[in-house]
């Protein structure tokens, strides 16, 4: 099993319907969709994320198109999905609480957001560390942030989390404490 994939199972389950995926990348989530899964619409900037994504799209099971560009500006009417997922990706988006706000907006009243994100560590020292290491991290690894605070960015966001694990995954604990939980547009 890969790195990360127990993650991206626990992220994915429970969506359903139709799906937003903000942060598509490569990918790496088709395989974990569960069968209520109707359709997802991916938004992605990256053209190399979707060539790459080619031979898991070619396997999808559902529908899988490439619906937008940007999480900050989505092209989708008010309350067209039952459920988002962002993995890995609060970290990279400029303004991410205008991308939470944009989530929130094309959910239905009810939907959900699912989400597994690296971001602020629980512990003081490895915080601290984060903090340091941000602008060196910024610059070399795309804008991605290393302390930013997900479940702080998504209750700010008007979501009401339903559950939430933080934890440390594989690797250096500035890079792998992960904020993974399940909250619902109100
Ligand atoms: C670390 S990668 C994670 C990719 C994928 N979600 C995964 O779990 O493997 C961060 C992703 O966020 C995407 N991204 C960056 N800015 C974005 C934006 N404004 N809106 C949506 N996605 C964005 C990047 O292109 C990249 O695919």
């Amino acid at each position: 099993m890969r790195v990360n994939e127990p993650q991206r199972s626990r992220a994915c389950a429970g969506l359903h319907g139709r799906v937003v995926e903000i942060g598509f990348g490569s990918g790496l989530n088709v395989p974990f969709y569960p069968a209520a899964v109707e359709s997802i619409s991916a938004v992605e900037p990256a053209d190399l994320g979707w060539k790459l994504a080619r031979k898991r799209l070619d396997r999808a099971t559902v529908p899988i198109e490439r619906a937008g560009l940007d999480g900050q500006s989505l092209p989708f009417a008010d309350n067209t999905f039952d459920s988002a997922l962002s993995t890995w990706t609060m970290c990279t988006i400029p303004d991410v609480a205008t991308a939470l706000a944009e989530v929130r907006r094309v959910l239905v009243p009810g939907g959900t957001l699912h989400f597994v994100e690296h971001g602020l560590a629980p512990d003081a020292k490895v915080q601290a560390w984060q903090h340091r290491l941000n602008p060196i991290e910024k610059a070399i690894a795309g804008g991605c942030n290393l302390d930013r605070d997900i479940r702080g960015l998504v209750q700010a966001a008007g979501f009401e989390i339903s559950d939430l694990d933080v934890f440390y995954g594989e690797g250096p604990k500035f890079l792998a404490a992960l904020t993974l939980g399940v909250a619902v547009s109100p």
